[in-house]
C-alpha cells in the first residue's frame, strides 16, 4: 500500500491574522511548524477576494516550505498569473463563489472545459502538476483525465456532512468506487474537504489515495493542543492505516 501524505492546509492561520490586518499569527512559522511535526507538505488557497491568503504569502511560502507546496486557486486569470509566477509544486483548481464560507462542490469541468484545458496546459509547461478538485463521479475523473490533469483531488465534503449512517456509508462508497476508477485509467488521486480527527480514517481505504489535505480541523485542534500535536495526532490516524 502506498505512504499516503498529509498536507496542512494554513489557510485560516491566515484567518485569524486577517481578522486583526496584522501579522500575527505569522503564517511561516505556522507552514515551519506543520513540516516539522511531520507533515509532507502545505496548502493553501489563494482565493479571489483575498479573504485570509494574500499574494505576498503566497511567494514567501514558496520559499520557505521544504516539502510539497500546494496552490489552490480558481480560474481567475490575475490569480493564474501569480501561480505562474510563483511555481508551487502543484496547484489544485477549485471552484469559487465569493459568498461562499468555503469552497462548496466541485469543479463544473462541462461548462468550463476549454478554460480549465487551458489552463492546465499553461502548467505542464511548467513542469507544475495540476490537480482537479472534482466530485467522486465517474464521468468527472475520466474528463480529468482526458483534459490532461496529473492529479483529481475527490471532494469529500458530502462524506464529511452527511447527517446519518446511511448517507456517510453511501458517500463513502462513491469515493471509494471514484478513487478505483481514478487508479484504473491512471489518474493520481488526493482527496480532502471537511476531513477531521474523527472521518479520516475510512477515506484512508481508498485505492491509490497518495494524499490529503486537511485544513480546518486541525487549525480548530491547535487552539487546544498546540499546532504540532494537532498535525502528530492527524498524522497518527493516517499511519494506522496508511502504510
Ligand atoms: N481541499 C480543497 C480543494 C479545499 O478547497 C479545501 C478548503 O480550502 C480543503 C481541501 C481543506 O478543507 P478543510 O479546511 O475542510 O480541511
Amino acid at each position: 500500500m502506498l505512504k499516503i501524505k498529509l498536507c496542512v492546509n494554513i489557510d485560516h492561520v491566515a484567518t485569524l491574522r486577517e481578522a486583526r490586518g496584522g501579522v500575527e499569527p505569522d503564517i511561516c512559522k505556522a507552514a515551519k511548524i506543520c513540516e516539522e511535526s511531520g507533515c509532507a507538505g502545505i496548502t493553501v488557497h489563494l482565493r479571489e477576494d483575498r479573504r485570509h491568503i494574500q499574494d505576498n504569502d503566497v511567494v514567501i511560502l514558496r520559499d520557505i516550505v521544504k516539502g510539497k507546496f500546494n496552490l489552490e486557486m480558481a480560474l481567475a486569470e490575475d490569480v493564474v498569473k501569480v501561480a505562474l509566477n510563483v511555481k508551487p509544486d502543484m496547484v489544485t483548481i477549485v471552484p469559487e463563489k465569493r459568498e461562499e464560507l468555503t469552497t462548496e462542490g466541485g469543479l463544473n469541468l462541462i461548462d468550463n472545459e476549454n478554460r480549465i484545458k487551458d489552463v492546465i496546459d499553461r502548467f505542464k509547461i511548467k513542469n507544475i502538476d495540476v490537480s482537479l478538485f472534482i466530485e467522486p463521479d465517474i464521468d468527472k475523473v475520466l474528463l480529468s483525465k482526458k483534459l490532461g490533469a496529473n492529479f483529481i483531488e475527490i471532494h469529500t465534503g458530502e462524506y464529511s456532512n452527511a447527517n446519518s449512517d446511511k448517507d456517510r456509508e453511501r458517500e463513502l462508497n462513491r469515493i471509494l468506487k471514484a478513487a478505483k476508477y481514478a487508479k484504473e485509467i491512471g489518474i493520481r488521486i488526493n482527496a480532502g474537504h471537511g476531513l477531521n480527527y474523527l472521518n479520516t480514517e475510512s477515506v484512508l481505504d481508498c485505492d491509490g489515495l497518495e494524499e490529503l489535505n486537511i485544513g480546518h480541523s486541525i487549525i480548530s485542534r491547535s487552539v487546544f493542543v498546540g499546532l504540532s500535536q494537532a498535525v502528530k495526532e492527524m498524522i497518527q490516524i493516517i499511519k494506522k492505516k496508511g502504510i
